[in-house]
Formats: structure tokens, C-alpha cells, sequence
């Protein structure tokens, strides 16, 4: 064996034993890609628990962060604390609403459908509601993908179908964003002024509503009860929250720097987790929960009785109304 032979073999001998020895490295730093593994012997050579910040002769500043701590903080809520907050919420609110379900069933018409329609939400009302809805509905499952997607989704259609799943999500999330600013700020115009507090919701949040009333007894409300004015203005607030930190967040370093965006991400995922929460229980009452009420905001009227039990002061206001006009619907203000 020649001289260059030798050498030609040690060098594939070390090259083998690099390739043979790379998955086993790959391995341990995606593991522990913080902290490298010590054992009692073994001191860590580094574990900043400080800010440190270098110098760098370019014109982007924030380059010159080496290590920020609170990064850790972050990334433990992400890909733990939100899990656990999310799933907590939405499978609470899930597991509440079937025993609910099971224990008072459909809440029925007392009275029975009387057959007469009273109109409730025009074109413009619904279009706001829907265009809201489905937007919302859109993001919130894309979002939950995208924060669920690693434990649930790669174990089942594997990482290619998963990456693609992801990327389409993301691009749904922001593309959705749009719609759904524009559905809130269509539905604040049209139903603020019915949603402003006033006395008749004290009695109505102090009895529920009547909900655990079985003769069917219910307190007054106007348009609006106490309970559909906390949705309204959990999603109005919750809504914009939503979206001006959900823009921040699609506009990295604009406005804030790396830590305001480990705290507006915090935020936009503890509201969504909310508000997901709150539109399950929303989604309930306006279909299985409650006869006649899918048909306001499906064909924009309602059974007369279901009117008369649910919304007596709005019910006399809209029959004064109608009076008032010849005996034709009025349709509420938003819509004339
Ligand atoms: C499949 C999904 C949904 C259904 C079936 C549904 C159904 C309904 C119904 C029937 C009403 C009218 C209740 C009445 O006549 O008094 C209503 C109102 C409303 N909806 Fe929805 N909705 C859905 C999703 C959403 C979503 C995703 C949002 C917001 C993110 C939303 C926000 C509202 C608001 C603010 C109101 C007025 C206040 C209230 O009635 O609670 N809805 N919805």
C-alpha cells in the first residue's frame, strides 16, 4: 500500500465515523439545544441568566443581542403553558355545555311557535355576523393548528402533510385577519347602541336569564339581554385585541422589539384561547341550545312567542313600530 493510498483510507475512515456519528449528535443538541448535558462532574460553562449584548458595526442594533433570557420563558408558554390554557378552556367549555345539555336539553319555546314571524336582523346585520363568524372560525382553527399542530398533528399525517398543513394555515390565519377586523367593525356599528348597560341587565344577570327557571319565566330584556351584551363586548374588545396585536405580530420589530413581541404573543394566545372558549358556548345557544333562535340570524326573523319570552321590551317596541308604519315590518334601525 503506497504512502497515498494510507492516507486516502484514514481519510474515509474519519469520514465514516463523522457520518456514522452525526445522528447521535444531532440527537443530543436537539434535545437540550439550551443547556448542554452536565453531569456532577461536569460544571456548565455557560448559563447566562443576564441579558447579553455584544457590539455590532451595522445598522441593525437588535443583531447584537446574543442571549435574552426571557426568550426561555417564552418559548416554555408556547410550546407548553398555551397548550395547556387552550385545550383546558375549549375542552372545559365543551365538557360544560354537553352536561348542561344532558341535564336541561333544548330550551324550548314555552309557549310553543305561534307560526307568526317577527323580523329581527336584516341583510346588513347578518352579513356582519357572518362575515365575522366564519372569519372567526377560520382563524381559530388555523390557530389551533398552529398551536397544537407538533403534538397532535405530526404523530398523525407525518411531518411533509403536516408542513403543508401548517403553511397553509398560516397564510389563512393572516389572510383571515382582514375579514374578520372588517366584520367587527361592521357589527359595532350596527348593534352598539343595543348593547349599552342599562338596569333590566342586573335582573337579568342576578336570575340568568330564567335559564334554570322550568316554568319558563323570563325576565324583561330590550333587544339585547345582559348575556348577549357580554358576548358583544367580549368580542368587540377581545376582537380588537386580537387584531392590533395580531398586526404587531405580522410586522416584526415595527413597533415593538423582540420582548414586546413575546408579550403581545402572549396576549393574542390567552384572548384567542378566551374568546375560543366563549363563542363554543355562543355557537351552543344559537343552535342546539335554544329553539327558535338559529332562525334570527339564518333567515333574519323570529317566532312571535320566541320574541315575546326572550325579548319582551323589543318585542313590544318592534309591534309599536310596525304599528306605527302601517302594519309592514319595521326592520330594526341598523337596516333602514
Ligand atoms: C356557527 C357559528 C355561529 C352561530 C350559529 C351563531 C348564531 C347566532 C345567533 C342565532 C345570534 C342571534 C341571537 C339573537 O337573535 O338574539 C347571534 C348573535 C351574535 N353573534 Fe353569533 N353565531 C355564530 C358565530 C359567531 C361568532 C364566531 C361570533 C364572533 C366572533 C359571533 C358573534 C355574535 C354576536 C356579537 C352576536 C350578538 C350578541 C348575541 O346575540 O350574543 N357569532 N349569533
Amino acid at each position: 500500500m503506497t504512502r497515498h493510498h494510507r492516507h486516502f483510507l484514514i481519510h474515509l475512515l474519519v469520514l465514516a465515523v463523522l457520518v456514522l456519528a452525526a445522528p447521535a449528535v444531532r440527537a443530543q443538541l436537539y434535545q437540550n439545544p439550551v443547556n448542554p448535558p452536565t453531569t456532577k462532574e461536569q460544571v456548565p460553562l455557560y448559563q447566562p441568566q443576564e441579558k447579553l449584548v455584544g457590539t455590532v458595526s451595522i445598522p441593525d442594533e437588535k443583531l447584537s443581542v446574543l442571549v435574552q433570557p426571557e426568550g426561555r420563558e417564552w418559548r416554555e408558554f408556547r410550546s407548553y403553558w398555551l397548550r395547556v390554557v387552550a385545550g383546558t378552556l375549549a375542552l372545559g367549555m365543551l365538557a360544560l355545555l354537553t352536561l348542561f345539555y344532558l341535564f336541561r336539553g333544548t330550551i324550548p319555546i314555552s309557549k310553543g311557535r305561534s307560526g307568526r314571524w317577527v323580523p329581527r336582523f336584516g341583510g346588513f346585520d347578518r352579513f356582519a355576523h357572518w362575515t365575522t363568524a366564519v372569519s372567526f372560525l377560520i382563524l381559530a382553527i388555523t390557530g389551533l393548528i398552529i398551536t397544537f399542530g407538533r403534538p397532535l398533528l405530526i404523530p398523525l399525517i407525518g411531518h411533509e402533510a403536516f408542513t403543508s398543513t401548517a403553511y397553509a394555515s398560516t397564510f389563512l390565519h393572516n389572510f383571515f385577519a382582514i375579514p374578520f377586523t372588517l366584520g367587527l367593525i361592521l357589527i359595532f356599528v350596527a348593534w352598539v347602541r343595543d348593547n349599552l348597560p342599562e338596569k333590566a341587565d342586573l335582573v337579568w344577570l342576578r336570575t340568568l336569564g330564567g335559564v334554570l327557571n322550568k316554568a319558563g319565566e323570563h325576565p324583561e330584556a330590550g333587544r339585547f339581554n345582559a348575556g348577549q351584551k357580554l358576548i358583544f363586548w367580549a368580542v368587540v374588545f377581545g376582537g380588537f385585541a386580537l387584531a392590533v396585536s395580531g398586526v404587531l405580530l405580522m410586522l416584526p420589530f415595527s413597533v415593538t422589539g423582540i420582548g414586546g413581541m413575546q408579550i403581545l404573543h402572549v396576549l393574542h394566545g390567552l384572548i384567542a384561547s378566551l374568546m375560543i372558549a366563549v363563542i363554543i358556548a355562543h355557537i351552543y345557544i344559537g343552535t342546539i341550545g335554544m329553539e327558535g333562535a338559529f332562525d334570527a340570524m339564518g333567515r333574519g326573523v323570529v317566532d312571535e312567542n320566541w320574541a315575546k319570552e326572550h325579548h319582551s321590551r323589543w318585542y313590544e317596541e318592534q309591534v309599536l313600530a310596525m304599528r306605527a308604519n302601517d302594519g309592514r315590518p319595521m326592520h330594526h334601525r341598523a337596516a333602514e
